[in-house]
């Protein structure tokens, strides 16, 4: 059937300025890295988006190794694009990104310039686009100069392939250094994107600051630190779940955190939120955090996380709980 946004789309959402850029992001924004690939329910995926779309996410975030196989949530996401969105481009974010393993040999990773554009040509093919909105390099190479990774990027905008530039998994030091060669090349850094939730709050020592100071929007991955901090393992290791897969999350990560999602859930009930929301609520509080991305494996779940915008933020009370049971 043909899809037809909802007219009201646009009623509920946040959109939140990325630093001081003109680009705005939905406050909740979704990202493809597991659901989307070649081993998933397609239609499942397709859903998704329809759904996300039709609550006012606009942004969609991949990368050139998502899947699996690598590459194919990008085909997925792709072929979802030519069904359902092609007259609505224009009102999409759409995100990739290189750095990871990505094809054999000495130029299928990392940062330099040889495979950074040749990774973006292989993405817009994958994908069917001119360009994407963002454009990322995935995560800072220790051997290559940062001006080549960096002056790759630029060319990613010039050639008209991208028109904002992020990084992500950059410590805050390295973010300075790339922001200040990008000023240079005058192709500004638009976006960082860390990994930030309760669970991981490396970015509140330095980065957090540094983004502030230069104007720089921050998307947060894996903010319910990739289902841990939902209902999802509450009462075990449900079938279907992420730490069946025993890839990315296991079943150590659950039994670890167990204690700790326990008692979170509680404050949650009180709150009258689920996990979920608590969780990201808690993420999104910090003025300085632009939209939080998230996956889902369900419709349902994506329909949980944006109700987060009907919810207050914290009492200082709720917050120095949780802040306690966080150091345990
Ligand atoms: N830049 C990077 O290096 C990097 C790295 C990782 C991710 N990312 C980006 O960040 C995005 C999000 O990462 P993530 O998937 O780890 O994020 P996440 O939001 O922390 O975890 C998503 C998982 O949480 C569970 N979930 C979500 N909403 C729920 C709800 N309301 N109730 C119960 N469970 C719920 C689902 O688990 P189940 O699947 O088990 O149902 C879902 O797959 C990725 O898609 C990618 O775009 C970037």
């Amino acid at each position: 059937m043909t899809y037809l946004p909802k007219a009201e789309r646009y009623d509920a959402m946040k959109y939140n300025r990325c630093g001081k850029w003109g680009l705005k992001l939905p406050a909740v924004s979704l990202g493809l890295w597991h659901n989307f690939g070649g081993i998933d329910v397609f239609e499942n995926g397709r859903s998704m988006m329809r759904r996300a779309f039709d609550l006012g996410i606009t942004h969609f975030d991949l990368a050139n190794n998502y899947g699996p196989p690598p590459g194919s949530a990008e085909e997925n996401f792709g072929r979802i694009l030519k069904k359902d969105f092609k007259p609505y481009r224009d009102e999409l974010i759409i995100s990739s990104k290189a750095g990871y393993l990505m094809w054999p040999g000495p130029y299928g990773e990392w940062g330099s310039r040889k495979y950074i554009l040749a990774s973006l040509d292989q993405s817009l093919k994958r994908m069917g686009l001119d360009y994407v909105d963002i454009f990322y390099s995935h995560r800072p190479d220790p051997e290559t100069p940062l001006e080549e990774t960096m002056m790759a990027l630029d060319q990613a905008v010039r050639s008209g392939k991208a028109l904002y530039i992020g990084l992500s998994n950059y410590p805050a030091d390295m973010t300075r250094r790339a922001v200040y060669l990008l000023k240079e090349l005058r192709t500004p850094c638009l976006i960082h994107q860390p990994r930030y939730s309760m669970f991981d709050r490396w970015v509140e020592n330095d980065l957090l600051n540094t983004l502030e100071e230069e104007g720089i929007g921050c998307i947060p991955f894996s903010p319910l630190a990739q289902g841990l901090l939902t209902d999802r393992y509450l009462k075990g290791i449900p079938e279907g779940s992420r730490a069946t897969r025993e890839l990315f999350l296991t079943k150590e990560h659950v039994e670890s955190a167990h204690g700790k999602i326990i008692k979170l859930n509680k404050i949650a009930q009180q709150r009258g939120q689920s996990l979920a929301q608590m969780a990201l609520t808690w993420v999104l509080k910090d003025k300085r955090i632009t939209s939080v991305l998230i996956g889902a494996s369900s419709v349902k779940q994506i329909e949980n996380n944006v109700e987060i915008l009907k919810y207050q933020s914290f009492e200082k009370e709720e917050l120095l709980q949780i802040n306690e049971i966080l150091k345990q």
